[in-house]
């Protein structure tokens, strides 16, 4: 059941990023004019985004490459600060943004579980008590002691996702987690999404899945060029989102 209170509260929110462009692109180029610099370009990634998610809801984000989906998780999350605007996170919020980061490749499975945990609030009783589970979930007993260079991506997405939600989440931020998964894996990530809707969690998620999108998100947001297309019942968001792919 939705309370109706607000999980995450968006105002305003503006995003630009500093475009490079090197003048020079032949060698002559570069000899003729050898101390030329490289001029920045403004990038608009976000502007003028407003939106609310509600406690309990599972809220959905789509919009074409480069609409600006992972920049605004990650101002979300507070990894990158906005341009202008605010946003608001009410309760704990575990990110599940961008494969890779945080994971040492030199280190073993076991060793960056530790970490990655640490890191995400977990203390140490947490995680010897969660290590298992969090194995078990991406299926990578035979693989912990490996170094996780020597993982598939695959491998890797299943130990993020697997870590991300063994925190005590209120808020679950994934972006396109299902992208490099198997058919089952994928199968297991709905369940436990399932699993979320009862206990009331609030999920935001960015996918390309639109049938996934469809089957799972009470509310939806579209961005174009990173702006708010549309917003709120699902069918109307996927249906402006058709339009615009078949413009
Ligand atoms: N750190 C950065 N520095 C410069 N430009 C960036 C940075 N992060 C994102 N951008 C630019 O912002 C725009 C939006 O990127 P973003 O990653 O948010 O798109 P997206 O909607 O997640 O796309 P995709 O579906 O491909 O994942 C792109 O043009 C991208 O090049
Ligand atoms: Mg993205």
């Amino acid at each position: 059941m939705l309370s109706g209170s607000s999980a995450i509260e968006v105002n305003d929110v503006a995003k630009a990023f500093r475009l490079p462009h090197h003048r020079r692109t032949t060698i002559k180029d570069h000899l003729l004019h050898p101390f030329e610099r490289t001029t920045f370009e403004r990038y608009v990634a976000l502007d003028g985004v407003t939106f609310e998610v509600k406690a309990g809801e599972f809220f959905g984000i789509i919009g074409a490459n480069g609409s600006g989906k992972s920049t605004l998780l990650k101002i979300i999350a507070g990894i990158y600060p906005p341009n202008r605007g605010s946003v608001r996170v009410e309760g704990l919020l575990s990110p599940f943004i961008e494969l890779g980061v945080g994971f040492n490749p030199e280190l073993s499975a076991r060793d960056n579980v530790r970490i990655n945990g640490t890191l995400l609030g977990l203390t140490g009783r947490e995680l010897s008590r969660r290590f298992d589970d969090i194995i078990a979930f991406a299926e990578l007993e035979h693989f912990v002691d490996q170094k996780l260079k020597n993982f598939s991506s695959g491998m890797q997405l299943r130990l993020a996702f697997s870590i991300a939600i063994q925190v005590d989440f209120q808020i679950l931020v994934l972006d396109e987690v299902l992208a490099v998964g198997d058919q089952r894996f994928q199968e297991k990530c709905f369940a436990t999404f399932e699993r979320f809707r009862e206990e009331e969690k609030t999920i935001v998620f960015v996918s390309h899945d639109l049938s996934a999108m469809g089957r799972f998100c009470d509310r939806m947001l579209l961005l174009e060029r990173g702006n708010v297309r549309s917003y709120g019942d699902p069918a109307e968001v996927l249906a402006a989102y058709a339009v615009i792919n078949a413009a």
